[in-house]
């Protein structure tokens, strides 16, 4: 028997201290912050659009109304150690303190695709919406609720995917349906769906996003960002930081380093073999630029 818990990870009640960090730190992400904070701003709160019509055209244009019915639905697509799960859980946490309300992120657990069992996963689909529409009845539009479901390439694989599973197909209809019904008969919810394999996500599912954001390797002046960031403190040269930048870069290899691999494994790296006794130099970062290559991207399996 799985229970609401088992089908979500924690909730993450935002304004956050530490979400504001996360959020905060993640570099070369700007434009896709400002887009989706307008987009994620209306979604969560659609009476902020009517309020402006209103303002600035003395009533409400029937455009407000129809964008009022986009499917609440936006896609992260790209490389792994991006920042998709990141801005995913974090981003809500700006508008939660310019508007002053209280914003729930629902982490759709993978647990959530079940065994396999037939009907197992168009129940346990079923049941999460039926949980987020219960919980934003329930809230109203005083809290909003992000929906973020990660690695929704395995709950929504294409269903032209001539070997997948009938009971996947299944799966990306109750998805489907989730979404309308969310659209339909809750206000104040928004789906994330976050994927490092956008080719197979369902066309059905993409074509009703209301926006899809690309998120990409660090190039240059990114890396320059982060080495910097993370290496602050450190006494290194501007010909240190280039020879660094160019070592994280694509090179003959065709792709760099992720900012996760910067962030998380060349970092670690480094400290761990300066301690005890050595200090950060820019020859220790390089030499562990070498020992710690960076993640290859997703390709399609054959
Ligand atoms: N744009 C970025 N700027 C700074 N750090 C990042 C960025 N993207 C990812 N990271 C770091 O890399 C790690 C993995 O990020 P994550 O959000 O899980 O990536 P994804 O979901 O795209 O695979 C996290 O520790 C995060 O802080
Ligand atoms: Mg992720």
């Amino acid at each position: 028997m799985t229970t609401n818990q088992d089908l979500f990870d924690d909730d993450l009640d935002l304004p956050d201290p530490f979400a504001q960090q996360r959020y905060a730190r993640l570099v070369g992400l700007d434009h896709i912050k400002t887009r989706l904070a307008k987009e994620a701003e209306l979604i969560l709160q659609p009476d902020l659009l009517e309020e402006w019509s209103l303002r600035t055209h003395q009533t409400v244009l029937p455009a407000v109304a129809r964008l009022a019915h986009r499917p609440p639905l936006i896609i992260f697509a790209g490389d792994v150690g991006t920042g998709k799960t990141t801005l995913a859980e974090t981003f809500a946490d700006a508008i939660a303190r310019r508007h002053r309300i209280d914003v729930r992120v629902k982490r759709l657990s993978l647990r959530a695709r079940g065994t396999g069992a037939v009907g197992e996963m168009t129940r346990l689909i079923g049941t999460a919406f039926d949980v987020i529409l219960h919980d934003a009845r329930a809230a109203g539009s005083k809290r909003p609720t992000i929906l973020v479901i990660d690695q929704a390439d395995a709950l929504a694989q294409s269903r032209e995917a001539s070997q997948m599973h009938h009971e996947d197909r299944a799966g990306v209809n109750a998805l489907i349906r989730g979404i309308s019904q969310v659209a339909t008969e809750a206000s104040g919810v928004l789906v994330i769906m976050c994927t490092n394999r956008i080719g197979a996500l369902d066309p059905a599912i993409r074509r009703r996003a209301a926006a899809e954001f690309d998120f990409s390797r660090p190039d240059e002046n990114q890396r320059t960002a982060i080495l910097t960031d993370l290496f602050e403190g450190v006494p290194l040269s501007p010909s240190d930081v280039k020879h660094l930048v160019d070592l994280t870069g694509p090179g003959d290899r065709g792709y760099g380093h992720t900012y996760s691999d910067l962030v998380d494994r060349v970092l670690a790296a480094t400290c761990l073999a300066a301690y005890p006794t050595r200090p950060i130099t820019a020859e220790l970062i390089a030499e562990q630029i070498l020992i710690c290559p960076p993640t290859p991207p997703f390709t399609a399996q054959p």
